[in-house]
């Protein structure tokens, strides 16, 4: 029997994956070349690719389970793997605008708005967003590769719904707005003092929400009980707290050249974030108790594998 790949590689072909239906997946042509540009700009350079992955991770993980074979499954969750990038990217554009984080420097390029303006950056956002549920909804989708199977519409409804609800204002809509409160840019509402727990909200929405959405979306798309999602779900909560934990802690710890963004601008901006609120070594002994929760879960539903190494990953992880 062959060894199966490392996780890297693994990540490395899911990434290869992920971007080459990201390419199919805007109307270029049809469109104003100029929105299009700029929406290339932000989702075509770079980045992990980590919430795809992960939506494609949960697809192969629970494929016995939906008598699914590993490779259908993966092709089945293309489409909702791509609307969460799609998602991400545009949350990312926003988020860099003047107007919010204000910064120059995403995945080692210059942000959108540096580019093309910040007018045309917002339109670029939104239009990410608008088109990631346009890929879910197609059938064909834009960005299945050919002789895909396709997820029955119910399924792909459900999944367009747990999306919408994860990016919106209950979700990451919410989480940013709670951010911006937070660093004084609203006049008014003067920031209010944020502990533990309003911290822990403030995550779970800005970053968590969008991260289990993506898990779950892999586990609902392919059908599976859901008790099955449900514990996906609950892996991808601990997973998006420790991601965004150790987010903050990177500010603190990284470099710009392995990040691809501007670090220590958190503490300029005197945002609260973990290591603000507990110093580095708490913050990163709370993200392992995340993780440890998170590989629990997967123990109990029987779906260790890829998903805990990832989980471990998320710990670990440089950039
Ligand atoms: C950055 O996300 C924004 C957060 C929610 C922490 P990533 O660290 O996943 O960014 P990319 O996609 O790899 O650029
Ligand atoms: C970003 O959080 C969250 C969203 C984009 C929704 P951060 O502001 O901490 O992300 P970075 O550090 O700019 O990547
Ligand atoms: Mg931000
Ligand atoms: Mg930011
Ligand atoms: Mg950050």
């Amino acid at each position: 029997m062959s060894t199966p790949p490392t996780l890297t590689a693994y990540l490395d072909e899911l990434q290869t994956v992920v971007s080459r239906a990201l390419q199919q997946s805007l109307p270029e042509g049809a469109a104003p070349t100029l929105v299009i540009d700029a929406m290339q700009h932000a989702l075509m350079s770079g980045g992990k690719r980590l919430r795809p992955c992960l939506t494609l991770m949960a697809a192969e993980a629970v494929a016995p389970l939906a008598g699914l074979t590993v490779p259908r499954a993966r092709l089945m969750a293309i489409p909702s793997a791509c609307a969460v990038e799609m998602i991400h990217c545009y949350s990312l554009v926003h988020d860099d605008l003047p107007a919010m984080d204000n910064d120059t420097l995403r995945r080692g390029q210059p942000t959108t708005h540096m580019v093309y303006g910040d007018g045309l950056a917002v339109l670029a956002g939104d239009g990410l967003l608008t088109e990631a549920f346009g890929v879910l909804a197609a059938s064909p989708s834009p960005v299945a590769p050919p002789g895909s199977p396709e997820a029955p519409a119910d399924r792909r409804l459900r999944v367009l719904s747990v999306l919408a609800t994860a990016a919106g204002a209950i979700g990451m809509v919410g989480g940013q707005a709670i951010d911006l409160r937070a660093a004084g840019r609203i006049p008014s509402h003067p920031p209010a003092q944020m502990g533990e727990r309003e911290l822990r909200d403030m995550h779970a929405r800005k970053t968590g929400a969008l991260i289990r959405a993506a898990a779950v979306s892999g586990a609902m798309i392919v059908g599976v009980e859901d008790a099955v999602v449900a514990a996906v779900d609950y892996y991808a909560q601990e997973l998006g707290l420790a991601f965004q934990i150790i987010d903050d802690v990177l500010d603190v710890e990284g470099s710009d050249a392995t990040l691809g963004k501007t670090v220590g601008k958190d503490a300029a901006a005197g945002k609260p974030t973990y290591p603000a609120l507990h110093g580095v070594t708490a913050s990163r002994q709370l993200a392992a108790e995340c993780v440890d929760r998170a590989k629990a879960t997967l123990h109990a539903a029987g779906l260790e594998g890829r998903l805990t190494e990832l989980a471990d990953w998320s710990l670990a992880r440089t950039t």
